[in-house]
């Protein structure tokens, strides 16, 4: 690890997120949202106050200051991120069929689906409200930003869903995917934060990089964590992708290492592959069987190796941050936030 890395002050680093994770949440309590219609705000304020990691306002916050812009400039853009994510989980637990978000019933289970729409479309709404309050010259070209990466990550959601439906989605196809759904609203964090610190078009083309791997490294391990998580904390179904038949990394991989090829090769039996098969053949998998899927997963090398690609889409994200970001106290930071990111889990 370079001798500039956050890992020479790594006490501080924890310091410094955790303070801007207390901050967002303060101001995300301090929304003055209506009171009426109550079967829309409540829902609306169940889901920001219900935490989550902070991260994508947090990667905001730490980018505009590397920059040199002041908190109080960019907390509008980072609440906005944050809320249009929240709005995205919602909207995302109705069509994955989740029953636990952040270890809470989901707003489509709590109340019901269309409350859930309602609730995310109101959320978008009031991203967009929250993002045009940022202290900036650069609100135009922010908007624009932000209304490229709503398309891409509705596209990559769009991309998850028909994957569910298709049977040759290979790897490949997942990374495209993922370019949508997971990186394009960490790249929009980062774009941000370097707008409102006036960051020049060259360094805002090195995060859409680091970006890139950064969104790989985040959901290639979401996708992990899902099978292998410790379950209190994680707040989500355990196996939940595979009981919903996601075309999700896991389970890509698991496929590509049971073929006939490897089956007669001598790495993987019949039984695995029969097994993985039928996930696809029956759109899904029954939760008494999430153990057998996790055993053979972990025999076959899917867990491990998803844990190397995560480490090595962590240092290449971590290692284009560092290229692109001046240096300074908020650089080092995000740099050990990046790091801690990377091993979250294991
Ligand atoms: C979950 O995001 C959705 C993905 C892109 C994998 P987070 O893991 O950041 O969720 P919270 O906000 O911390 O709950
Ligand atoms: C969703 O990915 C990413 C979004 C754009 C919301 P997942 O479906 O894997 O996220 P989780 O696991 O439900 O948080
Ligand atoms: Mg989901
Ligand atoms: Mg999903
Ligand atoms: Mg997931």
């Amino acid at each position: 690890m370079p001798a500039s890395s956050a890992s020479s002050k790594p006490e501080a680093s924890v310091d410094l997120v955790k303070s801007l994770v207390r901050s967002v949440n303060a101001r995300l309590a301090a929304l003055e949202l209506p009171a009426e219609p109550a079967v829309l705000y409540d829902p609306v304020r169940y889901v920001l106050a219900g935490g989550g990691k902070r991260l994508r306002p947090v990667l905001l916050l730490l980018t505009s200051e590397a920059f040199g812009a002041s908190r109080d400039d960019s907390m509008p853009a980072a609440l906005a991120v944050e809320v249009f994510h929240n709005f995205t989980l919602v909207h995302d637990d109705i069509m994955d069929h989740a029953a636990e978000r952040r270890g809470r019933p989901t707003v489509h289970e709590r109340w019901d689906a269309n409350t859930a729409i309602l609730v995310g479309d109101a959320m978008m709404g009031l991203s967009y409200d929250l993002l045009a309050q940022t202290r900036t010259d650069h609100l135009g070209t922010m908007l624009q930003v932000y209304s490229r990466m709503v398309a891409r990550l509705c596209e990559g959601q769009a991309l998850d869903m028909a994957f569910e439906q298709t049977v040759d989605v290979t790897v490949e196809d997942y990374l495209g995917m993922i370019e949508g759904k997971t990186a394009a609203l960490l790249e929009c964090a980062l774009e941000l934060g370097a707008l409102v610190g006036g960051a020049d078009v060259d360094t805002r083309a090195h995060l859409v990089q680091a970006s890139r791997d950064l969104g790989r490294a985040f959901q290639i391990q979401d996708d992990l964590l899902d099978l292998t998580a410790d379950a209190p904390g994680w707040g989500k179904t355990i196996g939940g992708d595979l009981i919903e038949g996601k075309k999700a990394y896991l389970l890509l991989c698991a496929l590509e290492k049971t073929t006939e090829t490897e089956v007669a090769g001598g790495n993987a039996t019949e039984a695995d592959a029969a097994f993985f098969r039928a996930i696809l053949a029956q759109n899904g998998l029954d939760p008494s069987q999430v153990d057998e899927a996790r055993t053979r997963m972990d025999r076959l090398g899917v867990l491990n190796g998803a844990k190397a690609l995560v480490e090595r889409h962590t240092e290449a994200g971590r290692a284009a941050l560092e290229a692109a970001l001046p240096p300074s106290e908020a650089t080092t930071t995000l740099l050990g936030l990046v790091d801690r990111m990377g091993r979250r889990g294991t």
